[in-house]
């Protein structure tokens, strides 16, 4: 939506205009899946794509928010802000407002509208934005001093016990910490983190979603991260770790044998995938694209045959991608299971390489695939509008 029409619908909805602007950013992952929960690094940037949250004080004691898609107002009474975790939509904000809450932000009453640019479902971190966004608006709002790592923090933790999915903390970082041109190589571990410019030369990140309907995802996501976690018990029996992560390529050799099934599998993508996210940020630095391609391959390979998070969308979709005479590499990001891959292309193919996967994506799955323009921008915005 337009930022004229949202200010018109803002004030249709709440008979007055609104004062501010909040953005919170989607995110991609250059590389790093499914390893933010086992303790490994990960390698996000901010989009272009986020939730935008128009708002003003109302001087009571409600905050109540609104979607440009749904147009009907939700109220959350802030005394009873913990009685909100079964509404259908609005049950994000409730979620962070009660954290917040929780670690010491006084509420204070507000008028909120959302108009969220991530396509939801895709696998970009709609709900880190919202989530996010909210966090930023309630503490602008409570006049407060925050930091953004904590609002990160706080809006994962509404992610698991309100959304009920147990994520990592990728998503809900890169939206709040993101830096225009940059990537952020981030310990889950530990939350130190990296700013690595993510400059690509000739080449440039395409970003298509395979527009499968959103199915289980959270159900089958809470499987993987249980199977990790069972690896990680049965390894700990012979070996002092922390975390999966903390294993090396030849250290996970040597325990393999405890493990079988599934599980073995699990843990040998997450080992990989820990390995990859280095030799990549490396490969970067030193400008070889290349590499960085290959590795992408990689990754969405174990993605594939490990962690068994794809799905024959997700393979057709970048195994198209790489076919293309320009295209270094492709993978999904995100939890998987649908959503959305990037892909490395040459910026002077990029219009034949989206014409020809758009075609041959069609013919081979039956519904078209979306390719989004995207930038890699800062992760938050607060202005006075
Ligand atoms: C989702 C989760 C993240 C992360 C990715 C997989 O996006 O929210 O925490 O686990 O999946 O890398």
């Amino acid at each position: 939506m337009e930022r004229k029409e949202a200010l018109e619908l803002f004030e249709r909805l709440y008979n007055r205009p609104a004062e501010d602007l909040f953005t919170a950013a989607g995110r991609i992952n250059v590389i790093g899946e499914h390893v933010d929960y086992c303790g490994g690094k990960v390698f996000p940037a901010a989009l272009n794509l986020r939730c935008n949250v128009y708002g003003r004080k109302n001087g009571e004691n409600v905050i109540r928010v609104a979607a440009s898609d749904l147009k009907r107002v939700v109220e959350l009474q802030i005394d009873r802000i913990g009685e909100y975790k079964s509404l259908k939509w609005g049950n994000y904000q409730a979620g962070v407002a009660y954290y917040l809450k929780e670690s010491g932000t006084p509420l204070v009453g507000c008028d909120l509208l959302y108009d969220c640019t991530v396509p939801f479902g895709s696998g970009l971190s709609s709900s880190a934005a919202i989530e996010v966004s909210t966090a930023v608006a309630l503490s602008e709002y409570a006049g407060v001093a925050y930091d953004k790592v904590q609002l990160a923090l706080i809006s994962q933790k509404a992610e698991n016990k309100y959304a009920g999915v147990n994520c990592g903390i990728m998503d809900q970082f890169a939206s709040a910490m993101g830096k225009k041109d940059h990537a952020i190589l981030l310990d889950c571990a530990t939350l130190d983190y990296e700013y690595v410019p993510l400059q690509l030369g000739e080449y440039c990140i395409v970003v298509a979603n395979c527009n499968k309907p959103h199915n289980l995802v959270e159900s089958k996501y809470n499987v993987r991260r249980h199977e990790v976690e069972v690896a990680l018990k049965k390894i700990q029996e012979v070996k002092k770790i922390n975390a999966l992560a903390e294993l090396s390529v030849k250290e996970f050799g040597e325990v393999k044998y405890l493990l079988s099934g599934v599980v073995a599998k699990r843990a040998e993508h997450v080992v990989t995938e820990c390995a990859r996210v280095s030799e990549a940020v490396a490969a970067l630095k030193r400008g070889d694209i290349v590499e960085l391609g290959r590795l992408l391959n990689e990754s969405h390979y174990s993605l594939r045959d490990l962690y068994e998070v794809t799905g024959k969308e997700l393979d057709m979709l970048s195994s198209l991608a790489r076919k293309e005479t320009g295209c270094l590499g492709s993978r999904m990001i995100g939890a998987g299971f649908g959503g959305c891959t990037i892909s490395i292309v040459k910026k002077s193919a990029v219009e034949g390489f989206i014409r020809h996967v758009d075609k041959a994506y069609f013919d081979a799955i039956g519904y078209r695939a979306s390719f989004y323009e995207t930038s890699i921008e800062d992760g938050v915005t607060v202005s006075k509008l």
